[in-house]
């Protein structure tokens, strides 16, 4: 599915004004202003705003397979899906750390949501200590490809670029003394260089070629009008 089609479908799902634009690179950009309604359902600290599920369900119409990683007391009639989380008093389908997941078939999972702790000092409300977010990237190279992994957080994980490819990056932001919070959505990848940013590229290449080709073109006629 592509971007403009993905971003069409929110539109439409959710109603909300098209806030998202595909960029001239081919990645998806823009930026969710939460609206007044930013209560946590469940008030569990660091929880999906309210609508977050919502906006991100739209964007993925074609997914059959959903995984909510940190899972936490993630509301499943918003998006239901099967949930991993260290901590076995939410009942998660897996108990595993997310570093490794070695109890998680993600083979069979087409799209995952991942909400992470931010720092320390948020892990501390968990009880848990804060995850090395390259080695969670890692294990998600286990996925199938042309899985989404759609990521909140403060930070930009490091990740493979041969591995995963990040298709859109989406702004979130709250309310007035709330931290802001981006969306980074991955897909991923077969190592060869994959079809939107190669085609962009090739844009892009083409355009500058022809850009040289003209300058070269005006600065080989006189300036003065004269002949040699
Ligand atoms: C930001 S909260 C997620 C909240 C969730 N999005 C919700 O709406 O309820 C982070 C969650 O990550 C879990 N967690 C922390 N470290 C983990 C790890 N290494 N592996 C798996 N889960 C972990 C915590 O138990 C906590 O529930």
């Amino acid at each position: 599915m592509r971007w403009e089609d993905r971003i069409s479908n929110y539109a439409q799902k959710t109603g909300f004004p098209k806030c998202l634009f595909v960029g001239p690179d081919g990645r998806a950009v823009g930026t969710w202003i939460m609206g007044n309604d930013y209560r946590v359902q469940s008030e569990y600290y660091g929880g999906y705003p309210a609508g977050y599920l919502r906006r991100v369900r739209a964007l993925f119409p074609d997914k059959k397979h959903v995984l909510h990683l940190f899972s936490g007391r993630v509301n499943l009639e918003a998006f239901p899906g099967d949930t991993v989380d260290i901590n076995p008093e939410f009942k998660p389908t897996y108990v595993d750390d997310a570093q490794t997941l070695a109890r998680v078939p993600l083979g069979k999972y087409d799209l995952v949501l991942a909400d992470p702790p931010y720092s320390v000092e948020d892990a501390e409300h968990y009880q848990t200590t804060m995850v090395k977010r390259n080695v969670v990237m890692r294990a998600l190279q286990r996925l199938s490809l042309g899985a989404h992994v759609v990521w909140l957080d403060q930070v930009l994980p490091m990740y493979r670029k041969d591995a995963f490819e990040q298709e859109a990056v989406i702004g979130m932001v709250k309310s007035t003394n709330h931290r802001f919070r981006v969306v980074t959505v991955f897909r991923r990848r077969d190592a060869a260089v994959s079809h939107n940013v190669a085609a962009a590229t090739r844009r892009r290449a083409n355009r500058e070629l022809e850009a040289v080709r003209g300058g070269r073109a005006n600065s080989d006629r006189p300036i003065s009008g004269k002949s040699a």
